[in-house]
């Protein structure tokens, strides 16, 4: 509470120099800032801005760098100060519905398996799970193929090849999981009925007999 998403974009743009690698969000396609940080019901790219964190919201930091050519593109969503438990509890089943779709990476298992993993948790919890926005394969571009839905079925999508590398980043709502574009800004998204949203993202290596997770998310709190 009390510090500003400016304040946060900064902090990344700083850390991302330090690490001799350029912030990927920055000028993509136009957006104006280093990360994105969506807030309670901003469901993914939100602008860092003015805002003032309040005790009680859930934000989503997304985090994008380039090194040496090649993209690793993570997110995690905090709570700040004192958080309500509905909302703590989407947050903690949203970061496990990542580590379901990332259980399901396996050479020649299919892509849909991690959207049905991913969609028949989080539809019991009574969640919505979000449809327009995906996993994405990534390397020498932000976004490469293939896309990633978070929903899906057993046994349908592409096959799932050892040295793929491609992101997975469940965008799991309290309600609906229809999303509305900021018309102003065409980057917020934003739930329809402006209910809460939270977001988890890994980049992934298939490895020969599994997965590696190449962003580690612990690796994140070094810096603090
Ligand atoms: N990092 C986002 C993703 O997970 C993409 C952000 S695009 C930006 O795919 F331009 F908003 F940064
Ligand atoms: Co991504
Ligand atoms: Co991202």
């Amino acid at each position: 509470p009390g510090v500003s998403l400016e304040d946060i974009d900064e902090k990344c743009l700083d850390l991302t120099l330090d690490a001799r690698a350029e912030p990927a969000p920055l000028n993509y396609r136009g957006f104006p800032r280093s990360v994105c940080t969506s807030v309670n019901e901003v469901v993914c790219h939100g602008i860092p801005d003015q805002y003032v964190l309040q005790d009680g919201d859930i934000i989503n930091i997304d985090v994008t760098c380039r090194l040496n050519g090649y993209y690793g593109d993570t997110s995690y969503t905090f709570l700040c100060g004192e958080v309500d438990p509905d909302s703590k509890k989407l947050v903690s089943d949203c970061k496990e519905a990542l580590y379901l779709g990332i259980n399901e990476v396996k050479p020649t298992a299919f892509i849909g398996n991690i959207g049905y993993a991913i969609q028949t948790f989080a539809e019991k919890l009574g969640y919505g799970v979000v449809r327009e926005y995906t996993g994405h394969g990534t390397g020498v571009e932000f976004h490469e193929y293939p896309s990633i839905p978070h929903i899906g079925q057993k046994n349908k999508g592409l096959e799932i090849l050892e040295n793929m590398i491609f992101t997975i980043e469940p965008m799991l709502n309290m309600g609906t999981h229809e999303t509305c574009l900021d018309p102003f800004d065409t980057w917020t998204v934003r739930t329809k009925d402006l209910k809460r949203s939270a977001q988890f993202e890994h980049t992934l290596l298939v490895t020969k007999n599994g997965v590696e997770v190449l962003t580690d998310h612990d690796l994140l709190w070094h810096n603090k």
